[in-house]
This record gives structure tokens, C-alpha cells and sequence, in this order.
């Protein structure tokens, strides 16, 4: 699928009262007609196309190039588009939805017939959030329909945190982009398994573990790492490589010195990928220095993250590392992003 020009709106974020601009009207009638359209949320950008559009859902996947047996999320733009998609609401989910919808938590519950195997890449489940983002709600409630929505990388690159990262991946591969400023807060939504006996946690993310316990007791995490190509995963997207950078990088907890020595002494470029605090201690060692905000500040760190895993990217660097963070709180959901973008290169 090419576009001779993906068509670029621009609007600044809606307040939450305002519902709709002439330019969310418009994208939201190209997803009633069956395009894809990139759009805010507060967490990453995603890519949205009628969720009950078969060759639209499919065009989400050719643009990405995202294997088909992974699922999308569908977003919706109020509580009771739920019903459409869920057979049964568990009571679990019913209380993490009116704890945190609107927000970045993504619900597993069991599907209704109707709900698109595509979408779901046949799964009896289906993966639903209500995006706590204006632009993103007024899009949706536009289109009139609910919207599957992939983050809108090209599969294997960072999540986009900006319109520029979206048109650098998806230009000339997707009908619009809406920009509507920095997504807020970087990493995705925490993904929660509702459709067994107790909740799980499949992928950490803006919602954080702890603040799940707090209305449903301890709950379990499922372990970051990829799952064999033959079992059936739990959450699918795990067995793929994700934020691969395309030079190797490596977590380093305490030993940053001695392993910038041993680089340096195999010849390598170096990038460090470290807190700002750091910056005089590891710049003079290393040929690129990308300074990833306050150690005291870990959600201005998660919400520049893959902006900065991009500035990585690009450099050409020959092996990147990077400080490792306590995996408590927000925490959590930026140390599963960097292992999976270590484990990958
Ligand atoms: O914050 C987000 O969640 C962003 C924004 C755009 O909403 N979306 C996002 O989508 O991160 P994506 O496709 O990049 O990640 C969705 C994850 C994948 O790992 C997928 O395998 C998992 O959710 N998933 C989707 N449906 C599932 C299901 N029925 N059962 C288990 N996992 C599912
Ligand atoms: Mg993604």
C-alpha cells in the first residue's frame, strides 16, 4: 500500500471539553472509509483504522509490517462501546476500568463473535482501552466506530512519541497523521490479562503495578522475555523483536567504567545512554553522550525514552549502553522497554 501523500493534520491538543475540529472531522471520515490515520494518545502514537473493517485492519498491518498473529489493541471513545466488543465484562475488569479509563491501561477480555479474528489475530480474546487523550477520543467518536490501534512504528522501531516519528516510519504508508504534540506519557499502556482467574500483568506500562494493587490486592506480572516460537503466548507481541536499535545495546548496572574501557580498547564507538547527573562523569569517556533527564525524575525519563533510543539510532555508533533503573514504579515499564531492546540486538 503507498500513498502519494500522507495527508498531515495539524491541531493543537483539545481541551477536554472541546469535542471536535474540522480537521478531526476529517480523519475521522477517513477511518469510516476504511484509511489509516495516525493520532495522539497520552501515552504513544498509534495507528487506527476501523476495528470492524477487515481490508481496513489489514492496511494497519501492511503499513507497519507487523506479523499478522499480533493482535491490536481497539480503542474506544466511551465506556459503553465495551459492551460491543467484550461477551462477558469479569468483575476485575469492571474495576480496573472505572479506576483508570480514561488512561493507559489496556484490558484482555473474552471476545464477542462479532469482534474481527484479524483484530484479534484469532484469539478468543480481545484487547480493549479508553485513551485518556482528547484529540484521540474526539477522533474516535468521529469516526464513529471503534478503532484498532497499533503504536505507529514500523514494526521493530521505537514507538512514536511525536508526529516526526511517525512520518519518518509511516510517510507515504498511511492516509493521514494527526499531530497533536508530544504523546504524554512515552510508554505504552500496561496491558492486564482479565480473562483468567486472577489478573496478570502481560506489559508494564502507565499504569503501574502498584497502582493495580491498590484496587484489586497482589496480582502477578508475567516475566519479561520472549516466549518460544511453538508455545501459544500469552501476549503475543512478546515473542517479536520490539525497539531493536541498530546497534547493540547493552545494560550496564554498576560496572559503566570498566565496560567503556574494554569497548574502547576493541576499537568500538561508544554511545552511553545514561542519567543527567552522569553527564560529567561518562561524556569525556565516550563519543556520544545522550543524557535520558533526572534520576529524580523517572517519568520525564519514560516520556523522552524512545525519543531518545531514536537519537541512538541514528547515530552510528558501534555498540550502545546504557544505566539500568530500580524496576518499582514507572520504573518497571522502562526497564521492560530497555531489556527487550537489549535482548534484541
Ligand atoms: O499505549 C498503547 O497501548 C498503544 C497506544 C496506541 O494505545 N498501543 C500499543 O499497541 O502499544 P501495540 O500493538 O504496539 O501493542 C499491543 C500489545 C501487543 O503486545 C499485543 O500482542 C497485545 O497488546 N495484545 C493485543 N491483543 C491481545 C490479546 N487478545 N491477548 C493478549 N495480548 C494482546
Ligand atoms: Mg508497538
Amino acid at each position: 500500500m503507498s500513498y502519494k501523500h500522507t495527508q498531515f493534520w495539524n491541531v493543537d491538543k483539545l481541551e477536554a471539553e472541546e469535542t471536535s475540529s474540522p480537521a478531526i472531522t476529517e480523519a475521522g471520515l477517513c477511518i469510516s472509509e476504511g484509511e489509516t490515520v495516525a493520532f495522539p494518545t497520552e501515552t504513544v502514537y498509534g495507528l487506527g483504522a476501523d476495528a470492524t473493517n477487515d481490508n481496513a485492519v489489514d492496511k494497519i498491518f501492511k503499513a507497519k509490517g507487523r506479523p499478522g498473529d499480533n493482535p491490536l489493541i481497539v480503542h474506544i471513545g466511551n465506556v459503553e462501546q465495551w459492551g460491543d466488543l467484550a461477551s462477558v465484562i469479569p468483575e476485575m475488569a469492571q474495576t480496573l476500568a472505572d479506576s483508570f479509563w480514561p488512561g493507559p491501561l489496556t484490558l484482555i477480555v473474552p471476545k464477542k463473535q462479532t469482534v474481527s479474528e484479524k483484530v484479534t489475530a484469532g484469539l478468543s480474546s480481545v484487547a480493549v482501552r479508553m485513551p485518556d487523550h482528547a484529540v484521540a477520543r474526539a477522533l474516535i467518536n468521529a469516526a464513529g466506530v471503534p478503532v484498532a490501534a497499533p503504536s505507529a512504528n514500523r514494526s521493530g522501531r521505537p514507538s512514536p512519541t511525536k508526529a516526526e516519528h511517525v512520518l519518518y516510519d509511516l510517510d507515504g504508508r498511511i492516509a493521514g497523521i494527526i499531530d497533536g504534540g508530544d504523546a504524554g506519557f512515552g510508554l505504552e499502556s500496561t496491558v492486564v490479562d482479565c480473562t483468567g482467574e486472577k489478573a496478570v500483568i502481560l506489559r508494564p506500562g502507565g499504569i503501574t503495578r502498584e497502582q493495580i494493587e491498590t484496587v484489586l490486592g497482589t496480582i502477578n506480572v508475567l516475566e519479561t522475555g520472549k516466549t518460544s516460537d511453538s508455545e501459544a503466548p500469552k501476549a503475543p507481541g512478546m515473542k517479536y523483536r520490539h525497539y531493536a536499535p541498530s546497534s547493540p545495546l547493552f545494560l550496564v548496572d554498576n560496572e559503566m567504567e570498566e565496560v567503556i574501557a574494554k569497548e574502547r580498547l576493541a576499537g568500538k564507538k561508544i554511545g552511553v545512554l545514561a542519567v543527567d547527573e552522569h553527564k560529567t562523569k561518562w561524556e569525556p569517556l565516550v563519543d556520544l553522550f545522550i543524557p535520558l533527564g533526572s534520576v529524580d525524575n523517572l517519568s520525564d525519563i519514560a516520556a523522552h525514552l524512545y525519543h531518545h533510543l531514536r537519537l541512538a539510532d541514528e547515530s552510528k555508533v558501534d555498540v550502545i549502553l546504557c544505566e539500568t533503573f530500580s524496576k518499582s514504579g514507572v520504573g518497571s515499564a522502562i526497564m521492560n522497554r530497555l531489556e527487550k531492546a537489549a535482548s534484541s540486538s
